[in-house]
């Protein structure tokens, strides 16, 4: 299995370009099935979730290519309803292929995807709002069957808040008859990526970005043309990079009301950021200030996809900073890699953890337990003194395109073996 070693203490600085956001791709690659036609996608970040969610449109009669950054994929021939374990088990977010599949064809049938490492993840709340559209779900053996005659409109109370159940239900009820109306629905920007995608398929979407969403249903959607949003938490954790290395960063192409919530918590840290009419500067800080308390939230709070490149970070802090984690059960395993390599983090509960600002970091072995885990292992690491060895980096690579090649543009010292 492939690692990065890192040596630390280059700056990271230059001009940075990222491509489309992992969590936006992915619902509108699933979205694709709803359109009996061509879909052509540009900027696709190059990751390998994209791929294997373009095995799974390949496995039930998609046809695609994909070159460059440009995604072209025909799904006018859907012949197969079933979605292998392996898919699901290799990624849990192809859950979100259930609402565009039953939307496509009268039954369905995948796989439970189960806990994953950072938590629990039931899926209760995707399977009621299917079942509101009047969809029929029965579950044997850890499979999931799901039937409809015809989908309904109908309103969907969301009791919890939830991105992936947001967007299930948004793709069952594109061709629902009638109206369906989302109350509680997740306000992340790729829910609003996904209406913008779907309505210029011919869908009748409005709302995305706020708590209530309003679908018309339609009986066609028609051939598209979209380019993504770009990667809010990639360019958030790039961001950090620099702020702990002391680079100054410029990032082309972001979006200011997306990046909000993440800029505000770097500007607390001492950071100056100014938003450009093309994307945002970042000056670092001479010391990095704590941030004193940090709670993860839906958006448009800070974001659980960052917390742990924010620890990372308030490692390296002028002093306290309290991490209280409200999303996922789990998800703080990389603090025990950043123990290893000279943080002072205490875990105080399965939710809250303390981090003292250290003076510097130290190089080391460590293991990435997760996607954005992993991500702040590789913060620390260009940062810290010495070299670094992190292994299991698949983790790293479902979400990061060419880390090690952006890193090195920006004068990291890094390689991957
Ligand atoms: C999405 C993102 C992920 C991000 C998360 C929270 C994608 C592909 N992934 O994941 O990167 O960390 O949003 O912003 O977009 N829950 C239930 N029942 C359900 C569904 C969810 O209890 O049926 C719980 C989850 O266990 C979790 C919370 O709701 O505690 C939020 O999860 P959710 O918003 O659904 O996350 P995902 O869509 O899986």
């Amino acid at each position: 299995m492939s690692k990065y070693i890192i040596n630390g203490c280059n700056k990271i600085e230059g001009t940075l370009r990222i491509r489309g956001a992992k969590n936006a791709i992915l619902p509108i690659m699933a979205a694709t099935i709803l359109n009996e036609s061509i879909s052509i996608i540009h900027n696709v970040p190059c990751i390998s979730d994209v791929f294997v969610m373009i095995r799974i449109l390949e496995s039930i009669g998609c046809k695609v290519s994909y070159s460059e950054d440009t995604l072209i994929i025909d799904s006018s021939n859907v012949n197969f309803n079933k979605i292998d374990e392996e898919y699901v088990r290799k990624m849990r977010s192809s859950i979100i292929i259930m609402g565009a599949m039953i939307g496509r064809l009268e039954c369905i049938e995948i796989s439970h995807p189960g806990g994953c490492a950072i938590g629990a993840r039931p899926i209760d709340l995707h399977l009621k709002a299917l079942e509101c559209l009047n969809v029929k779900i029965e579950e044997h053996d850890g499979v999931i069957s799901c039937c409809r005659q015809y989908l309904e409109g109908n309103e969907i109370r969301f009791e919890r808040t939830s991105v992936g159940a947001t967007e299930n239900a948004m793709l069952a009820a594109v061709k629902a008859r009638g109206i369906t109306k989302i109350y509680n629905a997740a306000k992340e920007p790729e829910i609003e990526d996904l209406q913008n995608f779907l309505n210029a398929m011919g869908a009748k979407i409005k709302g995305a970005g706020t708590d209530y969403i309003e679908i018309e249903g339609v009986d066609k959607l028609d051939k598209v043309e979209y380019s993504v949003i770009p990667d809010r938490i990639a360019i958030g954790t790039y961001m950090v990079a620099s702020a702990m290395t002391g680079g100054r960063l410029e990032v082309e192409k972001a979006i200011r009301a997306h990046m909000e919530p993440i800029s505000n918590v770097l500007t607390n840290a001492g950071c100056n950021i100014n938003y450009t009419e093309s994307g945002l500067t970042l000056i670092p800080p001479k010391k990095i200030k704590t941030i004193d308390f940090l709670k993860t939230s839906p958006h448009p709070g800070f974001p659980t996809d960052m917390q742990s490149q924010l620890m990372s970070l308030m490692t390296l802090s002028d002093g306290i900073t309290i991490f209280f984690e409200t999303i996922f059960e789990n998800r703080f395993m990389h603090c025990k890699e950043l123990i290893k390599m000279g943080a002072d983090i205490k875990l105080l509960t399965d939710k809250i953890c303390m981090v003292t600002g250290v003076e510097s970091l130290c190089g080391g072995k460590v293991k990435s337990t997760d996607l954005r885990g992993g991500a702040s292992l590789v913060l620390a690491a260009l940062a810290a003194e010495g070299e670094t060895e992190i292994s299991d980096i698949y983790h790293i690579e479902r979400g990061y395109e060419n880390l090690e090649e952006v890193l090195r543009s920006l004068g990291a010292d890094i390689r991957r073996i």
